[in-house]
């Protein structure tokens, strides 16, 4: 069990040079070491990811996209964080639960949890063996929820979202944005209760929503934002009309809903 060890040393000095003195600066762009690159080309599967606040609409389209590949005959799944395993599972219960109180650590080291077993039973394994893998909240939410929202510094989490996913890159990423005024509205109407984290009000949200946002200004290339209010016919149609310049389907089918 040498690896993580040398993983752990590779984060820590990425760890405390980068940052301002609030910790809150994302670290520059890093070249792909060598070894994660040879591993890298052994991951021939796709994983697309989809982020917003909650209320934006993100589970809903992630579906749509795989009932579309699904009618595509293109072999996929879709799993969530939190949840995507047993453990996971487990682990989603505690986090969105009222009770037991949770600090902020505490919070931030059961997502990673989840997500490092979420890795490991899941994604790896599904992109080793090819797959086309949809995943419903991943490495952005941890910045944005955890970072922006509750203050962890932005460098830490970069560091271990790295040692979770080593050479792991999702091509593409949805970010559904909405403001959280909407989300809210929305979240009402869909359910009377609030998870834990749904409780948080207005300001968090809001923090983590500018926080989604300068993710995806920093990352152009893979954060897609897209206007969580436009119609969500529009919005899958522009979901898979971006998949598609990245898997090899055939020009038939529609992408709308219930159409064959
Ligand atoms: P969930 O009911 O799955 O929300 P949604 O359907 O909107 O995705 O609850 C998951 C909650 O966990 C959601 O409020 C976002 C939060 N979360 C984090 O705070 N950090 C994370 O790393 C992840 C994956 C989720």
């Amino acid at each position: 069990m040498g690896a993580p060890l040398d993983q752990i040393r590779e984060g820590l000095p990425e760890f405390f040079s980068h940052g301002d003195k609030y910790g809150r600066r994302l670290p520059p762009k890093k070249r792909v070491p060598v070894k994660d690159q040879a591993d890298q080309d052994l991951l021939s599967g796709s994983l697309f990811t989809f982020e917003g606040i909650d209320g934006s609409g993100k589970s809903t389209q992630a579906r749509h996209i795989r009932d579309f590949l699904i009618r595509n005959g293109h072999p996929v799944t879709l799993s969530r964080e939190p949840g995507g395993t047993p453990l996971g599972e487990a682990v989603r219960t505690i986090l969105l639960s009222e009770t037991p109180p949770l600090s902020p650590l505490s919070e931030l080291f059961l997502f990673l949890t989840d997500r490092s077993q979420h890795v490991e039973e899941v994604i790896r394994p599904g992109l080793s063996s090819g797959m086309t893998l949809l995943v419903d909240r991943f490495i952005d939410a941890t910045i944005a929820y955890q970072g922006y929202g509750l203050g962890h510094p932005l460098p830490v989490l970069e560091t271990l979202n790295r040692m979770i996913l080593k050479s792991i890159r999702p091509k593409r990423t949805f970010l559904l944005d909405l403001h959280p005024k909407t989300a809210f509205q929305r979240i009402r109407k869909r359910s009377g209760s609030q998870n834990r984290i749904e409780q948080r009000g207005e300001t968090f949200f809001e923090r983590v929503r500018n926080g989604y946002l300068e993710l995806a200004r920093n990352e152009p290339e893979r954060i897609l934002v897209l206007d969580a209010t436009l119609p969500e016919e529009e919005i899958t149609r522009l979901i898979t009309t971006e998949i598609r310049k990245f898997l090899d389907l055939k020009p038939i089918q529609e992408a709308f809903h219930g159409s064959v």
